[in-house]
C-alpha cells in the first residue's frame, strides 16, 4: 500500500534533516506519498497563522507525520510550542512519547567505561497531560503582588493508558523490566495517583519486573549506572527533562529520535528528532540528519513496516561505525553527505 505521509519540515535545520530522512525512507523501499505542509515560525511571521483548523483536519486523515523542527528566534516562546506542537499532540491524542535511549555501536558517549551494552533503554513519556496541560494563570499580573500558578493535570485514564503502553513494551524486551520515575515524595497528589495506578496495572503483568526511582535519582543513575534501566515510564515534564539527559549519554541530540504515538491509531502519529531548529547552524550543512533518519525508521516501524525500519536502523549503525564519533557539533561530513551514505548503505544491503 502507498502511505500518505504529512511532512512538516519546519524551520532552521528542519528542512535539511527531513530531506535526508525522506531519502532513507525511499531507499528502504517504503511506498509513500509525501504531502508537504508549510508550518512553523517562517509561516507564522509571514501570515500570522500558526496552524489553521483546516490544516489540522487534513493532517488528521493521513497515515503518519514526519516533523523536522519548528521555531525561529523572532517568534516569542510558547507561540509555536503551544499553538503547533502541543496542539497536534493533544488534538491527535498522541498520548505516548516514545524516546529510545540506545547507544549505537560507533556513536560517542561522554560516560567513561560505558558502551552499547550498558545504554539501551526506552523512555515512555506521558504526552498529553501533566504540566503541559496549561493549567494555571496570573493574578495581579505585572504588579509587585503578582501571582503565577502552573498546575499539573493527571487523570487516571491518561496515566493508566500510558502505563499500560509501557508495560506492553517492557514485555516485548528481553529484560521485561519497567521503572516508574516520578517525585512521589514531594508531588504527593500526582505521585500518589501514578504510584497507585502503577501498582494496580502491574498486577496484570506478573511477567514484568517493576521498580521505582525519584526523578532526581534517575538523573544520577542515568549518568552513573544507565545499565540499571530497561523501560522507564514517567510524566510529561519529567520525561522531557530526562530524555535530553538520555540523548546526551547516547550519542547526543544529533542521534535522538522520537515518536508521538496514538496507540489506537485513529489519528496519525508524529515522528520527530528530539533536537530543535538550531538556527545557529541552519544553512551551514552541519546538522546531523541521523536523528531525523532514525525518527523516519520509527515511523516505518509504527506503520508495521518492520523491514523498512530494520534497513534504516541497520544502515545508520553501519554508517556510524564507519564515521565514528559523529555528533551534531563535531561532524566531519555535511548533512547531505551523511544522508547519502545512509541511503547508499541501504541500497547496498538490499
Ligand atoms: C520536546 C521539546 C518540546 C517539549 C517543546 C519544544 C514544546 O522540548 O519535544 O522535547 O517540551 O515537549
Ligand atoms: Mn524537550
Amino acid at each position: 500500500m502507498t502511505y500518505r505521509i504529512g511532512v512538516i519540515a519546519g524551520d532552521g535545520i528542519g528542512p535539511e534533516v527531513v530531506a535526508e530522512a525522506r531519502k532513507a525512507l525511499s531507499a528502504a523501499g517504503l511506498s509513500y506519498e509525501a504531502l508537504d505542509y508549510d508550518l512553523g515560525g517562517a509561516r507564522y511571521l509571514r501570515t500570522g497563522e500558526v496552524l489553521p483548523d483546516s490544516t489540522v483536519a487534513e493532517l488528521a486523515g493521513l497515515d503518519a507525520i514526519l516533523l523536522g523542527a519548528v521555531g525561529t528566534p523572532e517568534v516569542p516562546p510558547g507561540v509555536l510550542e503551544r499553538g503547533l506542537l502541543l496542539r497536534l499532540r493533544f488534538e491527535f491524542d498522541l498520548y505516548v512519547n516514545l524516546r529510545p535511549v540506545r547507544l549505537l555501536p560507533g556513536a560517542p558517549t561522554p560516560l567513561a567505561g560505558k558502551g552499547p551494552d550498558d545504554i539501551d533503554l526506552v523512555v515512555i513519556r506521558e504526552n498529553t497531560e501533566g504540566a503541559y496541560a496549561g493549567e494555571g494563570g496570573f493574578l495581579r499580573k505585572g504588579t509587585p503582588a503578582e501571582v503565577a500558578t502552573q498546575g499539573s493535570v493527571n487523570t487516571r485514564l491518561g496515566v493508566e493508558r500510558c502505563l499500560r503502553y509501557a508495560f506492553d513494551l517492557a514485555r516485548t524486551r528481553p529484560r521485561h523490566h519497567l521503572t516508574l520515575c516520578h517525585k512521589t515524595n514531594v508531588m504527593s497528589f500526582a505521585g500518589d495517583l501514578w504510584q497507585r495506578a502503577f501498582t494496580e496495572v502491574a498486577a496484570d503483568y506478573p511477567d514484568v519486573e517493576t521498580g521505582y526511582v525519584h526523578v532526581d535519582a534517575a538523573c544520577l543513575y542515568l549518568v552513573e549506572s544507565p545499565e540499571r534501566f530497561d523501560v522507564i515510564v514517567t510524566d510529561n515534564l519529567f520525561g522531557d527533562i530526562v530524555t535530553d539527559l538520555g540523548a546526551a549519554i547516547a550519542g547526543g541530540l544529533g542521534l535522538a529520535a522520537s515518536g508521538n504515538l496514538n496507540p489506537p491509531r485513529d489519528r496519525p502519529s508524529i515522528f520527530e528528532p528530539v533536537h530543535g531548529s538550531a538556527p545557529d547552524i541552519a544553512g551551514t550543512g552541519r546538522a546531523n540528519p541521523l536523528a531525523a533518519i532514525l525518527s523516519a525508521g520509527m515511523l516505518a516501524s509504527f506503520l508495521g513496516e518492520g523491514d523498512v525500519s530494520a534497513r534504516i536502523e541497520g544502515a545508520v549503525g553501519a554508517v556510524l561505525s564507519k564515521l565514528g564519533g559523529t555528533t551534531a557539533t563535531t561532524m566531519r561530513h555535511s548533512t547531505a553527505e551523511v544522508g547519502d551514505l545512509v541511503a547508499e548503505q541501504i541500497t547496498q544491503e538490499a
